[in-house]
């Protein structure tokens, strides 16, 4: 058993927090939201996250996880601290760090025992530097502490499977022996551990998700041009996949990324690269790309609907980024309701797990309580999420509600033939349509 301290508890915190006090040690998180804390103390959850509630009720009642606002409480018998607060993204695409630097500084005042640093939010190469020097000049008196990065790779919707089952651990510090005694923390979780520095850690972070970004905007790319071609994408990325040197994973044609990490680590990373005299083409391609798969959605709109939507119902068929969870950063449905709106068309949604949050980033949304009632009336169908349930839906049904049968599937959850036996008006992305239907 190990006394762990996690500062933050936003997504990264509370599931690092939840998941290490269920590995058996004693954790208290902290964050300086009292409202936050007074809830999780009642058991009510800041976000959605399968398994996430139960997991916090367990290690509460079972006394390994706590929740408090005062950091020398938080600090009192802590071993590691694990500093996983929020990196929004700042101007022109940097991470605003003030977070970081709150957290460095209050962290320095109040230790007056050793600690290891441990790194866990997304930073700028070089972070874990810049919080050394800030722990340095304002401890009051030296204490020893060392600073490791030890990046997140969670995913929204399986979180807490992604933090008890990694694909690996990476850690980086210039402090072989604090490295060493992080990856003892690990060890139960059975993965490969690699050591490495702490720049180079910090940048497999921002590597590895420009390079998952990068796989989608490339299969968008070969999407649009399959849509020229009369190919299908789907098949084109099974086709690929086989080759084990290319994969499966993350060869989904779609509206492009969303969510809270792509889009802001790719923008941060070639913001690094330019200040630093480089030139991100790549990077820059793929945020162009994934910009652009919104936009495709409204051409196909004005392709069936005409020049204009103005007075059209055009219905959003899930709201959130991705599937399994609540969460409307970057979402896609945001920038696509945003222009239909512009328009003068009406916008209605549904999603069955994003609502609130659905209607704070689009207020002038119409928000419905299931698809079918989404679909009475509406002028166009747009499928935005792959939620499970959507495949599940009478699409006969949906049809008959409609006022005009077009459905667009952002997400190429249905099989084109079929819905246009159906009487569908359908537009997959890159599904081979030749303007005669001919998938
Ligand atoms: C991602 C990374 O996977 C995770 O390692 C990192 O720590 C945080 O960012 P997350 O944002 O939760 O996790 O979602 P993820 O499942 O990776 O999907 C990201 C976006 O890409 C979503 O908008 C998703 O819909 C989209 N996507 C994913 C595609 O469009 N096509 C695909 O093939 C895969």
């Amino acid at each position: 058993m190990k006394n762990i301290t996690v500062v933050g508890v936003g997504y990264v915190g509370l599931v690092t927090g939840a998941c290490f006090a269920d590995l058996g040690n004693r954790v208290v998180c902290l964050d300086i939201d009292k409202e936050r804390i007074e809830n999780l103390n009642k058991g009510i959850m800041p976000i959605y996250e399968p398994g996430l509630a139960e997991l916090v009720e367990r290690n509460v009642r079972a006394d390994r996880l706590h929740f408090t606002t005062s950091y020398a409480e938080a600090l009192k018998d802590a071993e590691f601290v694990f500093i996983a607060v929020g990196t929004p993204e700042g101007v022109d695409g940097e991470a605003d760090l003030q977070y970081v630097r709150m957290a460095a500084e209050t962290i320095a005042q109040e230790m007056d025992h050793p600690l290891i640093l441990i790194n866990k939010s997304t930073v700028p190469v070089g972070t874990g530097d810049w919080v050394a020097d800030i722990v340095r000049e304002n401890q009051p008196k030296p204490v020893d502490f060392s600073v490791v990065s030890c990046p997140e790779f969670l995913r929204e919707g399986s979180a807490i499977p992604d933090f008890l089952h990694p694909d690996r651990t990476i850690l980086g510090s210039e402090d072989p022996e604090a490295a060493e005694r992080v990856a003892q923390l690990h060890l139960p979780l059975r993965a490969p551990i690699m050591i490495t520095d702490l720049r180079t850690a910090e940048m497999i972070k921002y590597a590895s998700n420009a390079f998952l970004a990068t796989r989608i905007s490339f299969i968008n790319e070969i999407a649009n041009i399959c849509e020229a071609l009369g190919a299908d994408v789907k098949e084109v990325a099974k086709g690929m996949g086989f080759d084990k040197r290319i994969g499966h994973h993350f060869l989904e044609a779609g509206v492009g990324y969303g969510g809270s990490c792509f889009p802001k680590d790719v923008k941060a990373l070639a913001h690094m690269a330019q200040v630093h005299g480089r030139h991100p083409q790549l990077l820059q391609a793929v945020m162009d790309i994934n910009a652009y798969q919104r936009k495709h959605v409204v051409i196909k709109l004005h392709e069936l609907l005409g020049d204009s939507l103005e007075g059209k119902v055009i219905a959003l068929l899930g709201l959130a980024f991705k599937q399994d969870t609540d969460d409307m950063r970057e979402a896609p449905s945001i920038t696509i309701g945003d222009y239909c709106r512009e328009e003068g068309a009406v916008v209605r949604g549904y999603d069955p797990v994003a609502r609130e949050t659905a209607l704070r980033a689009m207020p002038y949304l119409e928000l419905t309580d299931n698809a079918y009632e989404l679909a009475e009336g509406a002028d166009a169908l747009v499928v935005l999420t792959p939620w499970n349930e959507f495949m599940q839906l009478d699409m006969a049904r949906v049809k008959e509600a409609m006022h005009t049968p077009i459905l667009i599937d952002g997400r190429n959850l249905y099989e084109p033939s079929k819905m246009r036996e159906l009487g569908f008006q359908y537009r997959g992305i890159g599904r081979g349509y030749n303007g005669e239907g001919l998938r």
